[in-house]
């Protein structure tokens, strides 16, 4: 089975391809994607009109790319699916539109997938892919989950923040920081010069018996230490506050994570999302995973934020596992929430 997958649900335009047998492992045939991070940088954050005109202008170019990189026709593809939520409404709109106007032309079947079950299953594509059951954490720029996966299609929520995502706070913290937008990556550079112990900010939650996380409060505290530090701030400073934020986000995430474990009796621990690619929290969910005795899997580094591979995957996943049935209404209806 080969589907045809598109993303757009926020400032990627993804495009991919992905064949799966069900027996053997998935295969990634190409992927295509275009950040429009640089167009949006300018505004501090994600423009919605400007990010659906951009997936307009770059869905079918990407889409004849990752042909020609397979090396396929569109003869080939079986099932056309696509971001169906959460998201921007009108950027989702784009990859839905095509997706079923294309699959509506070749008489191909459509499936709609949630953005987040892209995320949990993308490391289905990595070298060294999990097995269920186990410990998904999501950490994404707009969600922060703890879940109990035991298959496709059969995920519990074990925990999940009460305000901001961790993304989220990487990104407010980068911008007090003034490091632009999105600020998680350019935060985790600057702590690399930082003294992660140097400010003592506030890990809430922590030492809560639930597996729910707080990320509010952090963007506030480094508000406050910015304005105490003042005007005449240095860069070794900025360097030790962003260490210090990224050290109160990573050790609450890897605590909780490591309870997760404990209370489901786990072994495997999987990690999705953006903030995933976070080397300070690979880096310790590493050293932890050898202190615990559990497996850590995390997507291949460029699959950890948003993708056309991942929503094929899932598509993939779903269709063979019998979950979902790929329909030929090519009623293109989206759900950003
Ligand atoms: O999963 P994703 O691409 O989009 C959502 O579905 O939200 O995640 C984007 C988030 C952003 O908040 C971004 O700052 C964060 O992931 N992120 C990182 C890193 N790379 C991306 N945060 C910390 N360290 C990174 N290296
Ligand atoms: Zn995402």
């Amino acid at each position: 089975m080969n589907v045809l997958a598109f993303e757009s649900s926020c400032d990627e335009t993804g495009v991919a391809l992905v064949s799966y047998a069900g027996h053997a492992r998935p295969q990634l045939l190409a992927h295509a994607l275009h950040s429009q991070i640089k167009m949006h940088e300018a505004y501090g954050g994600v423009v919605p009109e400007l990010a659906s005109r951009d997936h307009v202008r770059r869905v079918l170019p990407l889409t004849r790319q990752v042909l020609a990189d397979a090396q396929l026709s569109l003869d080939a593809v079986d099932v056309v699916a696509f971001t169906q939520g959460p998201g921007l409404a009108g950027a989702l709109l784009v990859g839905a539109g095509v997706a079923c106007a294309l699959a509506a032309a070749l008489g191909k079947p459509t499936l709609g997938v949630h953005h987040l079950e892209g995320h949990l299953l993308s490391p289905f594509l990595s070298a060294d892919p999990p097995e269920f059951p186990f410990v998904a954490l999501l950490v994404s720029g707009g969600h922060t989950q703890l879940m109990r996966v035991d298959g496709v299609g059969r995920y519990e929520l074990l925990g999940e923040t009460i305000d901001d995502a961790a993304g989220e706070a990487f990104d407010k913290s980068a911008k007090l920081l003034g490091l632009g937008y999105p600020g998680g990556p350019a935060l985790s550079q600057l702590a690399q010069q930082g003294n992660p112990q140097a400010f003592d900010l506030p890990r809430p939650l922590l030492h809560q018996p639930n597996l729910d996380f707080s990320f509010a409060g952090l963007k506030t505290a480094v508000l406050t230490t910015l304005k105490r530090l003042g005007p005449d701030v240095t860069d070794a400073q900025r360097a030790d506050v962003a260490a210090s934020t990224q050290a109160a986000i990573v050790e609450v995430l890897v605590k909780k994570s490591l309870k997760a474990l404990k209370a489901t009796g786990l072994k495997r621990l999987v990690i999705a999302g953006g903030v995933g690619a976070n080397a300070g929290l690979r880096a310790q969910l590493n050293e932890a995973a050898q202190r615990h005795r559990f497996r850590v899997h995390y997507p291949e580094l460029h699959l950890c934020t948003d993708n056309g591979a991942m929503i094929a995957l899932a598509a993939a996943m779903r269709l063979q596992a019998g979950l979902a049935h790929a329909g030929t209404d090519y009623r293109f209806d989206v759900r950003p929430r």
